[in-house]
């Protein structure tokens, strides 16, 4: 059945790194024939910078962050989704926080009872594309252990695309056939999965 991804990406940089790899992951997905949604998140219309931590979510019955915005139709429809991406520049050893402030608003896709926590992810494997100016250790290992923790927590797999030694002029990048077609078959990989 064709695989459904939702890549979500936090970087200002409309054309920088994180939407080049993006891109790529895309595009190699969509060749084995998945869905692909890219949704860029640094420039979403919001109502809220963040979580306003008023557990609006946890009152109500449906999984979805009260806060009425474009963000909150994006999370609510993630468990829609097979797989869904966080495509994120490393900023200060961790995602960015654009990516943060979606994350924690799908606590909206959670209730935290007394004994137990439910979650509505369903189908929904987690993957994170992130590239950095440093090595492995300037960042992406944290932030691939995030999403692993993530992952983990509910009850899903996780998949990483870490890209290290990134130009910082994404002219460059566009221009390396090996990240580029180490994302494509990232992509592809995500689309069987
Ligand atoms: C605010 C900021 C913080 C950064 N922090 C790190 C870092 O901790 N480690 C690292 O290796 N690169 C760091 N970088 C470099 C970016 O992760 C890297 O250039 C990335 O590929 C940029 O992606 P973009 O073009 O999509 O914005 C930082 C860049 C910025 C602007």
């Amino acid at each position: 059945m064709e695989r459904r991804i939702l890549i979500i990406t936090g970087s200002h940089r409309k054309t920088g790194n994180t939407a080049l790899l993006s891109g790529w992951v895309a595009d190699g997905a969509r060749d084995y024939g998945a869905e692909v949604d890219i949704v860029d998140a640094a420039h979403l219309k919001y109502k809220s910078n963040g979580c306003t931590s008023c557990y609006g979510c946890q009152d109500s019955t449906e999984y979805r962050c009260i806060i009425n915005d474009e963000a909150s139709d994006i999370i609510a429809s993630i468990p829609d989704y097979d797989v869904l991406v966080f495509a994120s520049p490393v900023y200060f050893f961790s995602l960015s926080a654009q990516i943060k402030l979606i994350m924690d608003r799908m606590y909206s896709l959670f209730k935290f009872k007394e004994n137990k926590v439910e979650n509505n992810f369903g189908r929904t494997n987690i993957a994170v594309v992130a590239s950095a100016a440093g090595d492995m250790g300037s960042g992406l290992k944290m932030t691939e252990s995030i999403i692993k923790q993530l992952a983990g927590f509910i009850g899903r797999k996780h998949k990483s695309l870490l890209v290290p030694n990134t130009p910082m002029d994404p002219i460059k990048t566009a221009t390396d056939i090996d990240i580029k077609e180490k994302a494509m078959s990232f992509g592809a990989e995500l689309s069987q999965w």
